[in-house]
């Protein structure tokens, strides 16, 4: 039964890993990094190591502007159909039946490689026509010998990668030391895996989006029913929230500074902030700022904003100095721990947890009689704001 649950489960995981980027999105935000430098992909080859062409609108696209961007050589790569979960279907295209490569077998049992260096076709024009193609020796997996090798080839590597394996996978593009644009869920920012490359400027967000408002992907015809879809001509889309672009790629948009108001402008003119200023937390030494646009600009400490401020971060103008929760925050250690509180509702009834819940959250003092809040022995009530990140302004570049 266990491994029948663990079957399904990994079946549905897999279900969710075959969402397809659109064109448009793709465009938009490739735009953005060729408007910071137009060279940006010059001479280079670029991996896209989960894209069936069949699918794959970064296979189209990159393969459309092959010339324009001066690209040395595309290569994309598909991932079999039999390590796909068995419910979704595969038919091979008129275009494989057709080729002389086709194989009964392989079409289903192994992934396929599909690469453009020049016009192959002879028309005189570089295009998706001039991708030629054959079977991997494997089934595809990023992880395989052969796909570390083409990994090891490139210098860009882009795509949209399974949901499932975005932390392996990033790893594995980092491990490598490649330029990468990739898609992932904004939650990701605060794993453990990935906050350093944040705080370390070794990964930042993209452009067009950054976790804020959801994302339209195409879903194939037997994909689960789900509230978010909608149905445009023959295709199937699905909404996803909170998706991002994370990239290495550098772009005008980190490079334009906040405009923001002082602390006293602040407390006269900002109505998400108590004219009694702001707060401290209770476990951490830094200030309570609830939304971007409450930053202050005169304040040397640490301030703890939301998570959206990376779609904003200017690393001219901030620096990261760590997140709450999952350990993230040696250089703003917590100063307490809730082991001996306990948690209550809002009407005032336990719901049976610790305190020990709330370690490493930026806990505010006091009940605002809306949330669930944490009491000790003696009365002292705390409550937990949401996820934050703890950043100072940079005054090195200032004079
Ligand atoms: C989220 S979809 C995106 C597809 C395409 N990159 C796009 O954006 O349109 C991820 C793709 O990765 C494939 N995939 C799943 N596991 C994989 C693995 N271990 N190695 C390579 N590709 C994998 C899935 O089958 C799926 O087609």
């Amino acid at each position: 039964m266990g491994k029948d649950n663990d079957n399904l489960s990994s079946a549905k995981r897999a279900q969710n890993d075959e969402f397809y980027t659109q064109y448009q999105d793709i465009e938009k935000e490739m735009e953005a990094y060729l408007e910071f430098n137009s060279d940006v992909f010059r001479g280079k080859t670029i991996l896209l190591p989960c894209d069936d062409p069949e699918w794959s609108n970064f296979t189209k696209y990159f393969a459309q502007r092959f010339t324009a961007l001066g690209l040395k050589k595309l290569i994309s790569t598909s991932y079999a159909a039999n390590s796909k979960p068995a419910e979704i279907p595969y038919q091979p295209t008129l275009f494989e039946i057709a080729s002389p490569e086709f194989d009964e077998i392989k079409t289903k049992s192994n992934g396929k490689i599909f690469t453009l260096t020049g016009d192959a076709s002879g028309d005189g024009v570089i295009n998706v026509n001039d991708l030629e193609w054959t079977y991997l020796k494997g089934d595809g997996d990023f992880r395989s010998e052969e796909i570390i090798e083409l990994r090891n080839e490139a210098d860009v590597i882009i795509t949209n990668p399974p949901f499932s394996l975005f932390r392996e996978f990033l790893a594995w593009i980092v491990e490598a030391n490649k330029e990468f644009v990739i898609i992932g869920n904004m939650n990701a920012v605060t794993y453990k895996e990935v906050f350093p490359l944040i705080q370390n400027d070794k990964l930042w967000l993209g452009v067009t989006r950054t976790g804020v408002g959801s994302m339209w992907f195409e879903v194939n015809d037997n994909a689960p029913e789900k509230s978010g879809q909608r149905v445009d001509g023959e295709k199937r889309f699905q909404t996803i929230g909170n998706s991002a672009w994370f990239t290495n790629l550098d772009h005008g948009r980190r490079h334009e500074p906040l405009t923001l108001m002082s602390t006293k402008d602040n407390l006269k003119f900002n109505k998400h902030i108590s004219p009694n200023g702001y707060q401290e937390y209770d476990n951490y030494e830094a200030i309570e700022v609830p939304r971007i646009d409450a930053i202050p600009s005169d304040y040397d400490g640490v301030m703890g904003v939301p998570i959206t401020f990376l779609g904003k971060y200017n690393p001219e103008q901030f620096e990261i100095l760590g997140a709450t929760q999952r350990s993230c925050h040696d250089l703003v250690p917590d100063r307490k721990k809730y082991d001996n509180y306990v948690e209550m509702k809002p009407d005032g009834t336990p719901t049976g947890s610790s305190g020990g819940k709330t370690n490493e959250n930026a806990n505010l003092e006091g009940n605002d009689g809306k949330k669930n809040y944490f009491v000790n022995a003696d009365g002292h009530q705390v409550q937990s704001a949401y996820q934050r990140i703890f950043i100072r302004h940079r005054r090195d570049n200032e004079n």
